[in-house]
């Protein structure tokens, strides 16, 4: 992902004993995953023909015949900005499901939106509103969106298949040894509907014999591209090509030295209780490789995400990632790091988020340290940063 992931040379070998303690650990994270598993299953399939019964009934006022809004004439309220056209896949596909329904139960403020969208919790049973939901998504008719339940939630290192329109900013700090840390101000954009154009600019700031030393790394400008995803079997898989010029200062040791090109691939797989796998697996491919070694790395976080209120509350995902780095040569040995992190939705809206974890080196884990890492998003199409708590 970025260079300070990337490891130095010369490691003595693998600490023995640490394969068991791996295993124990996963062990432990699954049956925690599996216990508190919130089922996605209906009790009884939506039926979007009832759906559109009750969207006669009691939706059409507002949000009019085809669902892209009633005659402004015909209505009182002025419209919010975020006022959703349903016939508009690049509006609705990427919410899941559950957003709607927290709007619908509760109203316009439960999830951050205006007083004008009235609760229907009291007046609507579990299965209209699920029905009604139904209905709403087959005014989208353009199969080929991926659907907002596969965008997982963001993992520190491991980098999703969705395609994003967010912005983040993400520490890490060394938690032992010279204090340093890096922050990556990174810009996600979509365009439309598998296409997604990264900026990542890394900044350093190091304590380097004693002397404070800052300067950016090298920028990462990646395109990725969503090559399959199917909501029926909650997966997604999606390609990046990224390259990083050489815009660090290399002396200091603030990036490659040359240019890097990094390809990788995503694979996503969503589970019915709420648990997922995230996969990445990629090369780091310094052009000038005596600058700066090629490497592999493949990593993989596995989480859940918990939300009280039937699910419809604040969303709480605790998650691991494993990640190996392995420099492409000869004998050389894969470092493995594990990253225990919890990631959390901030604004009602649920477009702010943070998470915090401890990445701790596992295996192979000579010369190197702890880092506390730390971020913040903020997934701007869904709405201006104050908007929405
Ligand atoms: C009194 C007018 C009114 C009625 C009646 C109404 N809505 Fe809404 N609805 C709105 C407005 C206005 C918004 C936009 C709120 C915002 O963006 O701040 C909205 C937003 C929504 C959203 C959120 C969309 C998004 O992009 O997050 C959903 C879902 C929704 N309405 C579904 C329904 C359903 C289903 C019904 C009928 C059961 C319904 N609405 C009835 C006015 C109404």
């Amino acid at each position: 992902m970025n260079w300070m992931n990337r490891r130095q040379s010369g490691w003595p070998s693998p600490a023995g004993g640490s394969w068991p303690r791996l295993a124990g650990f996963l062990v432990v994270v699954m049956s925690a995953a599996a216990l508190s598993a919130q089922t996605l299953k209906y009790t009884k399939r939506p039926d979007a023909v009832h759906g559109e019964t009750v969207y006669r009934s009691g939706c059409i006022a507002c949000h009019g015949d085809r669902g892209a809004g009633a005659a402004p004439t015909s209505t009182e309220f002025v419209r919010p900005d975020t006022f959703p056209d349903f016939t508009r896949c690049d509006q609705t596909t990427p919410e899941p499901d559950i957003n709607w329904k927290a709007t619908i139960v509760h109203g316009g403020p439960g999830f951050g939106l205006s007083t004008i969208m009235p609760a229907f919790g009291e007046l609507l049973s579990d299965e209209d509103i699920n029905d009604v939901i139904a209905y709403l998504r087959t005014m989208c008719t353009n199969p080929h969106w991926p659907r907002g339940e596969l965008n997982l939630p963001r993992a520190i290192v491991t980098e999703k298949a969705f395609p994003e329109d967010e912005f983040v900013l993400s520490t890490a700090a060394n938690a032992s040894g010279a204090p340093g840390f890096t922050t990556d101000y990174i810009h996600e954009q979509s365009f439309g509907a598998k296409t997604q154009l990264e900026v990542d600019l890394p900044q350093h700031d190091e304590d380097q014999n004693h002397q404070w030393q800052n300067g950016i790394g090298d920028i990462t400008f990646g395109l990725k591209r969503v090559l399959w995803s199917s909501l029926r079997t909650g997966s997604i898989v999606a390609v990046q090509g990224g390259v990083l010029p050489p815009t660090g200062d290399s002396k200091r040791g603030f990036g490659a030295g040359t240019t890097t090109f990094e390809p990788f691939v995503s694979a996503d797989q969503l589970f019915r209780t709420n648990t997922w796998v995230q996969f990445q697996m990629g090369a780091e491919l310094p052009v000038d490789p005596k600058k700066s070694p090629q490497s592999l790395f493949y990593y993989t976080a596995l989480g859940q995400t918990l939300a009280g209120d039937h699910r419809l509350g604040r969303q709480w995902s605790p998650m691991v990632e494993f990640l190996a780095n392995r420099d492409l040569l000869d004998g050389a040995k894969t470092d493995w790091d594990v990253l225990p992190e919890m990631q959390v939705t901030l604004s009602k809206r649920q477009h702010i988020r943070v998470d915090l974890g401890y990445r701790a080196p596992f295996i192979n884990t000579a010369g190197r340290q702890g880092q506390v890492d730390f971020y913040i998003l903020w997934d701007w199409a869904d709405g201006k940063f104050w908007e929405g708590w």
